[in-house]
């Protein structure tokens, strides 16, 4: 159904509003928690620019592993009813999820002049989701920014999840330096794609843990040298272990770690997280683990990264909405190359 809506000036404190506007969208809903099959596409009315907000039409949006875990209540052991908790105990409180997307501008909230109509845009909703759907809702001094020319709506959707977590971890928690030999496990997916040109960057000799299969796609990102983890129990030194599966705990990964080595677990139990809180410094090593804040500040850093030419994000699969319970299949799949993203019809 359409409706058609006069135009105004945001000047003047009003919504601008499109000439014609479809009363409602398409929105994929998880209304239980499951396995991919509860994903589904449903109508629902438009989302309205509050003041302060910016309504963005969605061309692309990424479906990360985080989308997957949150829908199936699937976190590392111990997280499960913490995650509950925050995301809804029976069932999901919001039923759109995913949390990066790349859009246009499509209506702006009383008192938005930062942005226009038809802008294009990119940006984070967070744990409250909405991305995956024609248009959401977003204020417009949260994260939010304008899209650069350099990056298509498709790799927009996939710019922040992984390299925000690389950049967090390598350069806040890790202090990677020039020369520090850096081991990344868990190499070729969102997280260690960017990881590994962050730790070229920063002057690491990277080396990535993937399948065989993946090496030569690890190489050509930068990393030095590669390694199956299905070869057996990984043998070497290095001074920083990124460890993006959580398959290396500190009681693994010890006897790798040179002396003064980091480790940093990107994902892990509630009880190794808990005792890396309380006992960071383990012999000469450091553990330094958490969750990533999608700081505002942090975008930006990464998007200087962009410029600078350090990160472009990696799109392994890029599936129409339609098959959006695919997408949340492979993103959930633990062996996926860079980002999936659905573009909007
Ligand atoms: N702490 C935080 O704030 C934070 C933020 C973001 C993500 N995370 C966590 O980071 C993890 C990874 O996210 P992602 O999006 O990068 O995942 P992903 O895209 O699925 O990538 C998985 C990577 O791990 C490799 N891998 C699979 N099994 C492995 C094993 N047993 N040992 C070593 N490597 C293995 C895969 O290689 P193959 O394909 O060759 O098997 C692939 O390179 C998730 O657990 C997520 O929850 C945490």
């Amino acid at each position: 159904m359409k409706s058609t809506l006069a135009t105004h000036s945001a000047n003047q404190g009003e919504a601008i509003v499109a000439a014609t506007e479809p009363a409602r969208m398409k929105a994929a809903t998880i209304r239980r928690y499951g396995g991919p099959e509860v994903v589904v596409i449903e109508d629902m009315p438009l989302p309205v620019a509050a003041a302060g907000e910016v309504r963005v039409r969605v061309c692309a949006a990424g479906v990360t592993v985080a989308d997957a875990r949150l829908r199936a209540n699937h976190a590392p052991r111990g997280f499960g009813f913490l995650m509950r908790c925050i995301t809804g105990l029976i069932r999901p409180r919001h039923p759109v999820f995913g949390m990066e997307f790349a859009g246009v501008v499509d209506r702006l909230g009383s008192g938005v002049a930062a942005f226009s109509p038809g802008q294009r845009v990119f940006g984070i909703t967070g744990l409250k989701g909405g991305a995956h759907a024609e248009f959401l809702t977003i204020r417009a001094d949260a994260r939010l920014f304008p899209l650069p020319e350099t990056l298509s709506a498709i790799e927009g959707a996939a710019f922040f999840f992984g390299g925000l977590t690389a950049a967090d971890f390598l350069i806040d928690k890790g202090d990677v330096r020039p020369g520090d030999r850096l081991l990344i496990n868990g190499a070729t997916g969102s997280v260690g794609s960017a990881a590994i040109r962050i730790g070229r960057h920063l002057g690491a000799k990277v080396t990535a843990v993937a399948r065989s299969e993946n090496h030569g796609f690890a190489l050509e990102l930068g990393a030095h040298e590669a390694i199956d983890y299905r070869a057996g129990p990984l043998s070497g030194q290095w001074d920083v272990i990124l460890d993006v599966m959580g398959t290396l705990p500190y009681r693994k990964a010890a006897p790798m770690l040179a002396p003064g080595g980091r480790l940093l677990p990107v994902t892990a139990t509630l009880a190794e997280q808990v005792s890396y809180g309380l006992h960071a410094r383990r012999r000469t090593h450091r553990i330094t683990g958490g969750v990533v804040a999608d700081k505002k500040s942090a975008m930006e850093r990464l998007m200087g990264l962009h410029a600078s030419g350090v990160h472009r994000p990696i799109v392994g699969v890029v599936l129409p909405f339609a098959e959006i319970a695919a997408a949340h299949d492979l993103a959930g799949s633990g062996h996926k190359r860079g980002n999936i993203v659905v573009r909007m019809p």
